[in-house]
This record gives C-alpha cells, structure tokens and sequence, in this order.
C-alpha cells in the first residue's frame, strides 16, 4: 500500500483538564486535498495544533511519510514539509513583506518535481505582494495579509499545505482569489487540508471530507458521497 503523506490515529488532546480530541483519524495522500469539516469549537483548530506541535498530544501518533513527529517541536515538523497558514493569518506586521516572505523560508534537499518557491516565483504568484513588497504587514489589506500568509508557507516549499480558515473575514473578490489559488496549487500537486465555512467551494476543491463533531471523526468520504447526503451536511455543520 501506497505510504500516506500524512496519517493522523487515533488523536487526543486536551486544553488543561478539558479534553477537545477524544479519536481523530485520517490520512493525507500525496496531492490530495482534504477539508477539515465541522461547527465552531469541535476540534478542527485544535487537530491542526497538534499536527504542528502547538498543543502535546496527548495519545494517538501523527505521522509524516511514515515517520512519527508527534512530540517534535513545531520547527522539525515543517522541516518534514508541513506548512500552516494560521487561523487569524499571523503574519509578522512589523516586518515587510519581502522580509516575512524570507524569514522561514526553506529549500529541501533532494529531487524537486516542481519548480521551488522563491521570491521570483511567489511574487509572480501574487503580484501584489510584489508592489507591497517593501511595505510593513501592518499596512496591509487583510485580503493581502492573506495573500502574505500563504505566500510565507509556500515559501517552505511544502508538501502538504495547511490552511485554517483563510478565506475568513475577506471582501468576496479577494475570497474568490484565495479559492483560485487553492485550485492552482492543487493542480500543481500540493496536498491540502483546508478548514473553511464555506461547503460548496470545498465541494469543488477538495477530493475528501472529513468531518469532526466534538472532536471525534464522525464521517469520511470524497465529494460525490457526501454530495448525496445531505443529512450529513445539515447534521454536523448546520447548513
Ligand atoms: N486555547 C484554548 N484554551 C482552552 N480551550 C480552548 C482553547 N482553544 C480552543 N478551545 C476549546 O476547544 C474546543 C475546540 O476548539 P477548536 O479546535 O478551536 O474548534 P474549531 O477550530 O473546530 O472551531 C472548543 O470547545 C474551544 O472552546
Ligand atoms: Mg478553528
């Protein structure tokens, strides 16, 4: 069997004495987009915390190409390839755009499939990033900010990107942006586990679900199965 990018089993993890994951499983293949489905507050920021090293987990293993990273600091796991784009963007505000596109930026080792992420290839991916390139993060839109963030992670040249609500509190054109650019690293090949309110465009993106209520894994499956349940949909996310 084909080795999965990333393998997440059997998670647990807790906020001081309230437990938030109780069983958490899933994998991510090489290329494939996975989203992250469920209300607020059943588990998807906090699955994403663990996968990073933020939060200790607490039982269950992640996995990175078969190898265990639980327990790793945040800094060896990106150096596996995993790349966030945070809830709240997070960028560096008083640094410049130019500067918090270098400041984690990473070039593997070893044999590239594509082309590497670097300024050039960043700032023709966002050209708007290159006309603010020497402003300060805090003087951008939050659609930029966006545009920053995401940059900034493919910067790493990741091979699995994760993005924690990042068409949120974006004027629609730039949303429509972000969903475009989604759709051409996928194209490209870059694995993805998007988390985002918005069902439909993760309908189209994305080639599985997995939804999350009360932080256990309650249904999984690709976009034509759940498609055809609708119960799903309106059960474990309210729409
Ligand atoms: N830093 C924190 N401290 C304590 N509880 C938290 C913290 N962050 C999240 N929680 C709680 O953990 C649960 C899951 O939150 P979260 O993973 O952020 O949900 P989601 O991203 O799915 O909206 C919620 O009940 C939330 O209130
Ligand atoms: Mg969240």
């Amino acid at each position: 069997m084909k080795q999965a990018l990333l393998s997440i089993q059997g998670l647990q993890a807790s906020y001081g004495r309230a437990q938030v994951l109780f069983d958490v499983s899933f994998d991510v293949q090489a290329g494939e987009v996975v989203t992250l489905l469920g209300r607020n507050g059943m588990g998807r920021s906090t699955t994403v915390k663990c996968l990073f090293g933020m939060l200790p987990v607490q039982a269950g293993t992640v996995s990175v190409g078969g190898e265990r990273v639980n327990g790793m600091p945040s800094h060896r796991i990106a150096r596996r390839g995993l790349a966030l784009v945070p809830e709240g963007r997070q960028i560096f505000t008083s640094l410049t755009v130019e500067e918090n596109l270098v400041a984690t930026a990473h070039v593997p080792r070893g044999g590239h499939e594509t082309p590497l992420w670097d300024l050039g290839r960043v700032y023709a991916f966002f050209p708007r990033l290159k006309e603010r390139r020497g402003n300060l993060g805090s003087q951008l839109s939050g659609g930029e900010q966006q545009m920053l963030a995401i940059g900034r992670a493919l910067m790493t040249n990741p091979r699995l990107l994760v993005l924690d609500e990042a068409t949120e509190g974006l004027a629609p054109l730039i949303r429509a942006e972000i969903w475009r650019t989604l759709g051409e690293l996928k194209r490209e090949g870059l694995a993805q586990i998007v988390i985002d309110k918005n069902v439909g465009k993760l309908m189209d993106l994305a080639d599985r679900h997995v939804v999350i209520e009360k932080g256990r894994v309650v249904w999984d499956g690709d976009s034509e199965a759940l498609c055809q349940r609708p119960e799903i949909v309106h059960q474990y996310l309210g729409v």
